[in-house]
């Protein structure tokens, strides 16, 4: 038997954006149960990651696109991509080819961090710039100097 990548939720994977960390989570969550569900909870499962990954996608190309994110182009795509397996796949366990969802199953878990680390945690690194506005953090030394002047 192969050995299996197993995806663990840890502070490693934190990229410091709240509400992308959580979908993160969330789909290492989902990813878990996956790796280790029986074959008759995959459809139902499976069900939830789409359900998921649609969501969790939607919101990173909103994010990219509201806030102009330069290379978005690339990673929007990958995101359809990976939709579009899931998608493929879901047919094929409905006409009971278990295999090949248990394939999609560890190609995720072995696509997910890879992306977060390439990818998200762009995104996330451009939104806190973003966030505090490119303007300079005011230096506590200058009120301090101005105020003996
Ligand atoms: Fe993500
Ligand atoms: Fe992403």
């Amino acid at each position: 038997m192969s050995e299996t990548t197993t995806l663990i939720w840890d502070d490693q994977l934190l990229l410091g954006h709240a509400p992308m960390d959580e979908l993160h989570e969330e789909f290492v969550g989902l990813a878990a149960q996956l790796q280790t569900a029986q074959d008759a909870q995959l459809p139902q499962l499976l069900e939830a990651m789409e359900v998921h990954l649609k969501h969790h996608f939607a919101e990173e190309d909103q994010w990219m696109n509201t806030t102009s994110f330069p290379p978005r182009d690339c990673h929007i795509d990958e995101h359809a991509a990976v939709l579009k397996s899931v998608a493929e796949v879901r047919d094929l366990l409905n006409q009971g080819n278990i295999d090949a969802c248990r394939r999609l199953i560890t190609a995720l878990v072995e696509w997910f961090p890879g992306h977060a680390t390439h990818l998200d945690s762009a995104l996330a690194h451009w939104m806190s710039k973003q966030r505090f506005g490119g303007k300079p953090v005011v230096i506590k030394r200058n009120i301090l100097s101005q105020a003996d002047a």
